[in-house]
């Protein structure tokens, strides 16, 4: 058994929607986390899937002309779709309407009413089907013509009907307590906050069934019933290791979840409703919940209704899939909200990944090609400058790296990776080998090998955000493909002298504004 484990999951995406550049983040933060640990020797578990049931899904379907199911198994497909498109590494991805799901939320269930958690009695208040989330008369606000709506901005409606309830208040303390003793559970940090004054707030009990549709989870014992959508779609975090079989494998090795990574809108249901779900069902909580920003689009909300909204493809097609992953990771802290815009994603990828990294690589493997016989050299002593950027490449910028993904901030790890490009591409300017064919074909030799041997661990320490073009760096190099891990950094593996490298090609174009494609004769 591997000591080392590591589950992770994103939330489960609604089927009301296409995926867009929102769903896109989330998956592709998980996918960098998650090949980050493979790489790092960890054994990985990486969950997502679909949510499936609930109001929103009944109304969009009944909208369609479509049955739920109907609906759900085309939609669903859309989000395997955005998954293989962005090139993500997931282990399982689960579907609410899995039957194997299905009961495990009847168990987790059943265990909150042996707890004595749960009880019938008759709702009456707001309901926000967009948000499928229930919401007090203090937390309303109004709209412009004095309409109630919901803190998020959706509409609300008011609801009254029998229900069963969970006793969140008696949770209170216990979570509270819980927050306290486990002060990463909730980050980042200003998020937790947040949390923390809510649950301080005071929490009502929460209803958790609904008798005016019937597309969902059916209560244990009253059919009548089908479970509130949340009961429903937490529970996929566990019934996906086998819950309520507590003894498998998956759930011995992989529960309790490393990180659940969600956005800020949906903290509030992962960080107070889940744990105290699972504490009254017995079952550990999670280790982290992970909140992270939001992506306006050029300055705007997106939304259906304006017409902005980014979808996966055309993100691909615009700048090519690494290029994509690597914006997304770099271009804001990740925990903050930010903007996406077409001049900044150009700029920041001609920048960063065609003229810095993608020139650092051109430049080495084409006067290696031209001047080494297309053969990695052989080096002679190393001075300190060679000494100094090697040291900076190797094993401490990975455990920098590392540092940096422990607290889940991907484009700090970004930034100590491209100061070391740019202290590469320093090197190569101030080294001159170019220069040194003329003058010392030795010591152009030697720092030729620097260079090559920076860009195999820059190559490697890439893989989990830019998987495909860090592959291509890599083979441009000769790393073997059994020493690409994190293992392999250092100079313990170094480059062998006289190895063959292939004919150099260039892994990053550059991007042409469509300014530029006009004037070209191109759009
Ligand atoms: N089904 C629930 C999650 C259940 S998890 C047990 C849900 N689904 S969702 O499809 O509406 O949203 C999924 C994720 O997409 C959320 O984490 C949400 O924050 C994220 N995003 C949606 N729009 C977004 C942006 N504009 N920017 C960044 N992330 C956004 O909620």
């Amino acid at each position: 058994m591997t000591a080392k484990k590591f589950y992770i999951t994103t939330p489960i995406y609604y089927v009301n929607d296409k995926p867009h550049i929102g769903h896109a983040y989330t998956t592709v933060a998980c996918d960098v986390m998650s090949r980050f640990k493979r790489l790092d020797g960890y054994d990985v578990w990486f969950l997502t899937g679909t949510d499936e049931h609930g109001q929103k899904i009944v109304q969009t379907a009944e909208k369609q002309g479509m049955a739920p199911q109907a609906l759900t198994d085309a939609v669903s497909v859309n989000f395997r779709d955005m998954n293989a498109l962005l090139n993500i590494s997931n282990d399982q991805f689960i579907r609410t309407t899995d039957e194997a799901h299905k009961s495990a939320v009847q168990a987790i269930w059943k265990k909150m009413e042996e707890a004595g958690d749960i009880y019938l009695d008759k709702y009456a208040g707001w309901y926000s089907v967009r948000d499928e989330a229930y919401y007090g008369d203090d937390e309303l606000i109004t709209d412009a013509s004095g309409k109630k709506m919901a803190p998020t901005g959706a509409p609300v409606e008011w609801v009254e009907e029998e229900s069963y309830f969970f006793r969140l208040s008696k949770w209170q303390d216990r979570l509270l307590d819980f927050y306290e003793r486990n002060p990463d559970f909730i980050q980042p940090v200003s998020r937790r906050n947040e949390v923390i004054s809510f649950v301080k707030g005071g929490l009502r009990d929460l209803s958790v069934s609904r008798t005016t549709f019937d597309w969902g989870v059916k209560v244990p014992g009253n059919e009548k019933h089908v479970m509130y959508v949340w009961v429903d779609a937490l529970t996929n975090y566990i019934s996906a290791l086998g819950y309520p079989d507590v003894s498998s494998k998956a759930f011995k090795t992989f529960w309790p979840a490393d990180v659940h990574m969600v956005g800020k809108d949906i903290l509030r249901f992962h960080a107070v409703y889940w744990p105290a779900f699972l504490m009254s069902a017995g079952v550990v909580t999670p280790k982290c919940v992970f909140a992270h920003g939001w992506w306006t689009v050029e300055g705007q909300k997106m939304s259906k209704s304006i017409g902005n909204t980014i979808a996966p493809k055309d993100l691909v097609d615009n700048y090519g899939l690494d290029q994509a992953r690597y914006f997304l990771m770099r271009e804001i802290a990740f925990g903050s909200d930010g903007d996406f815009s077409q001049a900044q994603a150009l700029t920041r990828i001609n920048a960063d990944l065609a003229n810095a990294f993608g020139n650092l690589c051109q430049r080495t493997l084409a006067q290696i090609a031209k001047n080494c016989e297309g053969k990695i050299p052989t080096p002679g002593a190393f001075t300190d400058d060679d000494k100094a950027l090697l040291g900076k490449a190797g094993t401490k910028l990975l455990a920098e790296v590392r540092e940096e993904f422990d607290k889940f901030a991907f484009h700090r790890a970004l930034e100590k990776i491209w100061a070391v490009v740019s202290d590469a591409n320093i090197y190569i300017d101030s080294q001159a080998p170019w220069a040194l064919k003329k003058t010392d074909t030795a010591r152009m030799g030697t720092v030729l090998y620097v260079l090559a041997e920076v860009i195999r661990n820059l190559g490697l320490i890439v893989q989990p955000f830019m998987p495909g073009s860090a592959g291509k760096i890599l083979d441009q190099v000769s790393a073997a493909t059994g020493e690409r891990d994190f293992s392999f950094m250092g100079d313990k593996h170094a480059l062998k002298p006289g190895t063959t490298l292939p004919a150099p090609a260039g892994v990053f174009p550059r991007i042409l504004s469509e300014e530029e494609q006009k004037k070209r004769g191109m759009a």
